[in-house]
């Protein structure tokens, strides 16, 4: 949102939009922001300057650093409105809660979820590896109507995820397993006619995975974050990842679903495995 974020810059008076390097994003009533470049007065006043222009935000805080560790989590301070980090994010039809400081969600892949929901067709079994807080799969499940299993490692996100599922009436067609994705051929007795992977930074280590649970001639959703100029160049990289995981005579389109850094792309592979 760089409209945003440049227009809290003017109203709070601290310079120019050069000093932000990514724009704001709003989770519910949370706006989260990157400000590293300015000091703890101008920060501060930043943080109000949004609460004044935005009529329904009520939180801001600040991001430092990227995405971190297992459950990739967004290290935060509180800047300006009510201390709390727990907030009820809409999108696509759909009510999420969201700890935006215990659980990972990003408002920036709401398209993305539309996409992937649209393309499940009736009666498919989905499988959603790395669940969260369940945007994916409530989105799948109220849409297609069909069965979705999640998985989820960071058991907080878990409860999220079942509370959500209420939330959105899709709790008779989720199930959340709250544990480690590599673990689910042990867990699950049934194959998937889709999988998806929304872990970009951990994906290819889970592939074989994926593919132990895949039913023949299912499709994988397969995310990753590459370092890449450009789309071309990180499909490339892509294709010769693939090449080497996949099993003969899969089929994979490629397709860039967002930047996330300068020359980190985010890519997503719609594989077709053999029958
Ligand atoms: C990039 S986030 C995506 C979450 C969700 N799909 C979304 O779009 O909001 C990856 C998620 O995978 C979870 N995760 C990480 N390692 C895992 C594992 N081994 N098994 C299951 N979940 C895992 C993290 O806790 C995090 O919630």
């Amino acid at each position: 949102m760089p409209r945003l974020i440049r227009a809290a810059l003017e109203r709070a008076g601290v310079g120019g939009p050069d000093r932000v390097s990514s724009g704001v994003d709003v989770v519910g009533d949370i706006a989260i922001v990157r400000l590293a470049e300015f000091n703890r007065r101008e920060k501060k006043r930043v943080g109000e300057s949004l609460l004044d222009q935005v009529k329904n935000l009520r939180v801001v805080l600040e991001q430092e650093g990227g995405i971190e560790g297992e459950y990739r989590l967004r290290r935060l301070s509180h800047l300006a409105g009510e201390k709390r980090t727990l907030t009820l994010h809409r999108e696509n039809g759909c009510a999420f809660k969201v700890d935006v400081a215990r659980t990972y969600f990003s408002p920036r892949l709401s398209t993305e979820r539309l996409r992937v929901a649209e393309g499940v067709g009736p009666g498919e079994k989905v499988l959603n590896m790395f669940a969260g807080v369940g945007p994916f799969s409530i989105l799948i499940a109220k849409r297609a109507g069909v069965r979705v299993t999640s998985c989820e490692v960071n058991a907080y996100a878990a409860e999220l995820h079942e509370e959500n599922d209420r939330l959105n009436k899709v709790e008779e067609l989720v199930d959340v397993i709250n544990g480690d994705a590599m673990g689910l051929p042990r867990l699950v007795r049934t194959k998937f006619d889709r999988i998806l992977l929304p872990h970009p930074s951990q994906a290819d280590k889970f592939l074989a995975t994926a593919l132990e649970l895949a039913k023949k001639g299912g499709r994988l959703v397969y995310y990753r974050h590459l370092p890449a100029v450009d789309e071309e160049e990180a499909a490339k990289m892509l294709r010769a990842e693939l090449k080497g995981l996949l099993p003969p005579k899969s089929r994979s389109s490629l397709r860039r679903v967002r930047d996330v850094g300068p020359r980190w792309i985010e890519m997503a592979a719609d594989v077709r495995l053999p029958a």
